[in-house]
This record gives structure tokens, sequence and C-alpha cells, in this order.
């Protein structure tokens, strides 16, 4: 009988990881940032793209509509893409009486479109900087005046509104304000929250790489079994459940309940001697 290989995968994952401290050689984040940049537009590609068996175009949903039909009265300004993120994060809430906060009140329609995407129950918090914007309190709808920037503006509203279900930043747009902001309201979202960070623009935006060292929170990894292979979550593994990137856009998804474990299990009986890892 030949005796099992020794697979090197396992080995090296705990070398590498009792090697970290200092940033790999050579630079990954750069290699993306090349790689990414190497795509050809579709228009300037030589290769046809192949449509997979399921891709259709996205169907426009109740979001964009209301965008689309909103052709007059208070004004609604977002990018047209955002909606296809908006439906997939936040349909869940619909019906179900959210709290929703909204940075960046401007013309007020976006408050009402989330009042009546969300229907009855829902409450809709609209903050900005701009006194004006008291104009578009009603049913339903409350404004709040102070400055995204200000971590002393966000702990008194956080005092009034605490449990927060959906938190959307369509503010100031500077990455201060964005990271005050998220510092402030992310960890007061229930248990499934989400929280949605708009118009984080260009490939250095500060935003950006604030995210993604909040990102790599998701990947820490504090072994308490390699048979089945067991990790005890961190409290950011806890209670974030995933970060999604879109043009121009961050979606942040809190856990629907606190993570007790992160577990890899082998299912099955046959196995390959070719491989030992976790
Ligand atoms: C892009 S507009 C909001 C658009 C609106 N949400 C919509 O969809 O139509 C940005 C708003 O953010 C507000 N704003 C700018 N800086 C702010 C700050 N530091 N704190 C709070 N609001 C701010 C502006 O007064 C403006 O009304």
């Amino acid at each position: 009988m030949t005796a099992p290989v020794r697979n090197v995968w396992w080995d090296r994952l705990r070398g590498a990881r009792s090697a970290r401290g200092a940033r790999p050689e050579p630079d990954r984040a750069a290699a993306g940032f090349a790689f990414g940049q190497g795509w050809a537009r579709e228009s300037e590609s030589e290769s046809e793209r192949e449509p997979t068996a399921i891709a259709e175009p996205p169907r426009p949903g109740r979001l964009a509509a209301h965008f689309e039909a909103n052709a007059e009265g208070p004004g609604i300004w977002k990018w047209r893409h955002y909606f296809e993120a908006y439906e997939r994060h936040l349909a869940k809430f619909v019906g179900r009486s959210p709290r929703v906060v909204e940075i960046g009140v401007y013309s007020g329609g976006s408050l009402e479109m989330w009042k009546q995407y969300f229907g009855t129950g829902c409450e809709i918090i609209g903050v900005d900087i701009e006194e004006a914007c008291r104009a578009y309190a009603g049913p339903s709808v409350e404004i709040v005046i102070g400055d995204q920037a200000d971590p002393a503006f966000w702990a008194g509203f956080v005092e009034r509104f605490d449990a927060l279900d959906v938190v959307i930043d369509d503010g100031g747009h500077l990455p201060e304000q964005q990271i005050a902001t998220l510092e402030a309201l992310l960890p007061r979202l229930r248990d499934g929250g989400v929280y949605i960070c708009e118009d984080v623009t260009g490939v250095e935006n500060e935003f950006q790489d604030y995210c993604d060292g909040l990102a790599r929170n998701l990947n820490a990894e504090e072994w308490i079994s390699e048979s089945p292979a067991t990790v005890k979550p961190s409290g950011f593994q806890t209670q974030v459940h995933s970060i999604h990137r879109y043009p121009f856009l961050v979606a942040i998804e809190r856990t629907p309940e606190p993570v007790a474990e992160l577990i890899a299990p082998r299912h099955g009986t046959e196995w390959q001697p070719f491989f030992d890892g976790p």
C-alpha cells in the first residue's frame, strides 16, 4: 500500500499565518488592482461574451420604477445602477415596519420613495446639515438636523434612535463624513440590518481604503480545532455577515443572529489521499 502523500497545503497555510505581520511580497493589492485595470470594455474586447444559461437583463424593481416615474415633485437624485443593489439587500424589510435612516435629504424625494417602498409601519429618519430639510418631515418621516462628520451629533442621535434596520449614507460623500457615520451607526444596526454607503467614487477613494481594512476582519482566524476545522469568530465576524462592493456603493449586512462558530466539517466516507488540509 502506498503511504498517503502528505499534502503541504495545511502546513503552508499555517506557515503563511505565522509569518504574517509583514505585508506579503509582492503587493497583492497592487496586483489585484492591475488585473482589474487590464479588463477591456466590452466594446473594445475581441471575444464575444458568452451568456450563462441563467443570464437575463435585470428587471426593474419597485424602487427603480418609483424613481423613473418621479417626473414631478420632490426630487430624487440617485445613480440608476444603485436600484438593483438596493432591492437585493433591502427587499427583506418590505412590509416589516423597519426603522430606516437616510443621511442626505436634499429635496426630499428619496425619503418618500423609501416610505412607499417599505410600506405601512416603517419609520423613516432623514438626516441633513441644512435646516431647510425640516420641510420634508411628515407622517412616518422625521427630520434630524446635524453634521454627519460630528461624532457628538451621532452620540445624541443614537440616544433617540437606537436599533436601526437600514442606514443609507447619501450625505456629503467625504470619506471623513462616511467613516464617522459608519462608526456611529453600523454598531447600532439590529441583527440582519443593512448599512449602505453611496457615492464612494474614485480608485483612490479613502473610504474605499477604510472598507478594505474593515473587510479584512472577515478573514480573522482563531483556530479552536483542526478536525473538524473550526474557528472561533472574532467580535466582527460574530456580528458582521458580509461586505458587498458595487460601483460607487458599499453594502454591509449584519449577521441575522450572532455567529457562534465558523466550521468546515467533512461530509462523506470516501476521501482521496492527495489532500489532507482542513
Ligand atoms: C446627494 S444629496 C442627497 C440626495 C438624496 N438622498 C436623494 O436621493 O435625492 C446630499 C445631501 O447631503 C447633505 N449634507 C452634506 N454634508 C452633510 C453633512 N456633513 N451632514 C449631513 N448632511 C450633509 C446636503 O445638504 C444634501 O442635502
